[in-house]
Order: C-alpha cells, then sequence, then structure tokens
C-alpha cells in the first residue's frame, strides 16, 4: 500500500525554537519513516512582516542545516525550500481569487500579527501578504494531495481554511484537491514561554529569556531553563490551568523523554522545583548538544545544497502536475493540456 502523505513547514521569521522542535520537528524526524513526507523551509512565509534580507538569509541557511541536523533525512523526506518550488505562488493566487476576504480577517494569527506590527512600527503599513499568509499556505498543503499535515496547535485555525477552501475549489471546478487533516502531537502541541507562561513559546518574542532557540549557547540554555517562571507552591503537578509554568516543564521533560506526563510526576514526587529544572535542563542539553555538533559539520557543506536540490526537483515534479491539473479545470489554459 502506498504511503499516507504528510506535509509542513517552519517560516523563517527567526531562530527556530524548542516549540517548534516539539510541536513540529521531531514528528517530522520521527515519521519520516512511516509517512511520504514533504517538508519546506517557508521562507516566502518569512517575508509576510517586515525583515532585513541579511537575517531573512541566515534564517533560511540556518533553518536549512537544522532540518538536517535534527534528523530529517534526505533520503527519505523530500525537503525543500519552498521558493524554489514557483507553483506554491502560481497556486496562491488562484486560491486567493476563490477565498473571502472575510475568511482571512477573522484568522487569530492575523489580528495577532497586524496589531503587533501596528504598535510596535506606529505606522498603519499592514503589508496584505500577512493576511494572504493562510492562503500561501492553503497551497502548500493542496499542490501535493497531503493526507495529513503535522504543525502545533496553533495552526489548526490555517488548517480548517484550507479545507474549506479546498472543498471549495473541489466543488466549484471539479475535483483537483485531496482534503486534508491537521496531525498535532497529543503531548507538546503548544510549548510555553518561559516567562509568560499563558502564552505559547515563540521565535519571534521580544524577549530571549522567554524562548530556547536550537543554537542558543548551551550555558545560556541552562540559565534560561533556571529562571522559567514557576509558582510559590513547590508541588510538581501537571495542572495547565492553575500551574501553567510548571506544567509546561513537565510537559518539555516528557516529549524529551518520550515518557507519559503520568509517569513525569511520578518521578518527580516529592522533589522540589530546583530538581525539576535541573532535569529538564540536562535533557534540553542532552537533545541540544549532538543536534548543535551535526549542524557546525554540515552548515556550509556542498552536500546540503546538493540534498535541497534533489528534493526541490522531487516536489516540482509534483507540483508541475497538479498545477497543470487547476489550470485546467479553472479554465486558465485555453488549450487543455
Ligand atoms: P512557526 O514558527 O510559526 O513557523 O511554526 C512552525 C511549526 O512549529 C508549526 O507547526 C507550529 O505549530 C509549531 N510551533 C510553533 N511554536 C510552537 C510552540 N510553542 N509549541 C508547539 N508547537 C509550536
Ligand atoms: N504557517 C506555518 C507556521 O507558521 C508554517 C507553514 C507554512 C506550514 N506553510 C505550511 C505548516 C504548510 C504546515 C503546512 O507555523
Amino acid at each position: 500500500m502506498d504511503k499516507k502523505r504528510m506535509v509542513s513547514g517552519i517560516t523563517t521569521t527567526g531562530k527556530i525554537t524548542l516549540g517548534n522542535y516539539i510541536g513540529a520537528l521531531k514528528n517530522f524526524v520521527e515519521l519520516q519513516d512511516e509517512y511520504d513526507m514533504y517538508i519546506f523551509v517557508a521562507n516566502l512565509h518569512g517575508i509576510t512582516t517586515p525583515i532585513e534580507k541579511e537575517v531573512l538569509r541566515q534564517n533560511i541557511k540556518q533553518a536549512i542545516a537544522l532540518y538536517f541536523a535534527c534528523g530529517l533525512d534526505p533520503n527519505k523526506a523530500t525537503v525543500f525550500l519552498q521558493s524554489d518550488v514557483s507553483e506554491h505562488s502560481e497556486l496562491s493566487w488562484i486560491l486567493t481569487c476563490n477565498t473571502n476576504i472575510g475568511e482571512l480577517n477573522r484568522m487569530t494569527q492575523f489580528k495577532d500579527k497586524s496589531s503587533k506590527l501596528k504598535s510596535s512600527n506606529g505606522t498603519e503599513f499592514i503589508p496584505s501578504g500577512l493576511l494572504m499568509y493562510p492562503v500561501l499556505m492553503a497551497s502548500d498543503i493542496l499542490l501535493y494531495d497531503a493526507d495529513l499535515v503535522p504543525v502545533g496547535k496553533d495552526q489548526k485555525q490555517h488548517i480548517e481554511l484550507t479545507r474549506s477552501i479546498g472543498e471549495r475549489m473541489n466543488s466549484k471546478y471539479g475535483q483537483m484537491f485531496k482534503i486534508p487533516e491537521e496531525y498535532t502531537p497529543k503531548v507538546g502541541a503548544k510549548i510555553l514561554d518561559l516567562q509568560d507562561p499563558t502564552k505559547k513559546m515563540s521565535k519571534s518574542s521580544d524577549n530571549p529569556k522567554s524562548y530556547i532557540a536550537l543554537l542558543d549557547n548551551i550555558d545560556e540554555v541552562k540559565r534560561k531553563i533556571k529562571s522559567a517562571v514557576t509558582d510559590s507552591e513547590n508541588l510538581i503537578k501537571f495542572d495547565p490551568e492553575n500551574k501553567p509554568g510548571v506544567s509546561n516543564l513537565i510537559t518539555i521533560y516528557s516529549c524529551l523523554k518520550n515518557i507519559s506526563i503520568e509517569d513525569v510526576e511520578e518521578f518527580f514526587k516529592e522533589k522540589d522545583y530546583g530538581v525539576l529544572k535541573d532535569e529538564v535542563s540536562a535533557a534540553v542539553v542532552d537533545l541540544l548538544t549532538p543536534i548543535q555538533n551535526k549542524y557546525k559539520e554540515i552548515y556550509n557543506s556542498k552536500q546540503v545544497e546538493e540534498w535541497l536540490e534533489i528534493g526541490a526537483k522531487k516536489a516540482k515534479e509534483k507540483a508541475f502536475k497538479k498545477i497543470n491539473k487547476v489550470k485546467n479545470l479553472v479554465g486558465l489554459n485555453y488549450k487543455k493540456k
């Protein structure tokens, strides 16, 4: 039987975080044997908010090397750079013309990001790409007939919109897309900000102490975990509502050690927050050390470029066929191709 297909990506707006790793990357790596994986570096999504070009270039290069350093295997997964497959942008335009502005206006991420932009730069310049972002994401997914999309919780609304757009296109023009489902990990779909555990850990946070980047210096990582916000109860219990900080540390430990939340609670029974933080810190360091070593080894290698070329070629073959089918069904090709 053919393997089911998974499609996903990470945006190049900043450094890849432990949240990205636990919510997304870890699953890409673990599932690459079982699924036909299409994993890309979402650099076109990376320009939806203003970014310096050198910073962007650096983020892209880091993300690519990190994907492989975390264990994506170019012989198993199709790994590529989004802008190397121009069909993503092409399909995005066709889908944009079939998406209601109201649907996009309702997206929580758009509302959050646009209000943040307004308050941070004081201007009224909201790039329309920020509004259209979920349509590009729908294109990324529908282009490859994904069965499943492995993402963290914050992307749920975008996947629902992708399904609506896909269904709308199928009923308006004829069957062209598979309708995908989201795939979120049971534990770790939303890793929280270390300083404000009511928010998700985000690479675009202004406070570096609130997130762990996969490339953070190891001493810095330890310091960040030590200063993570907990509470004054000194009781290690998983209770996300009343003890978000402690529950977040328990979640991180559970994901990195691959043990259940209950087992983590049992392990830390009668221990104090100091021990919890030391153990979480050790688990994060054990994760990051080999990743950082591998990263350094491959960062400037020609091999990474070759892997990406192979990935883009493979993705392009699929994307090219699909875009032609879409163009035929929509009526854009006056001669049937
Ligand atoms: P982004 O950084 O927004 O491009 O996110 C890339 C992937 O990481 C998406 O699947 C997100 O849902 C996931 N992700 C981002 N932040 C977190 C977080 N704090 N916890 C869990 N997953 C996350
Ligand atoms: N929008 C996603 C995020 O910020 C990243 C992304 C872009 C993506 N295209 C995608 C994820 C397609 C899954 C599938 O998290």
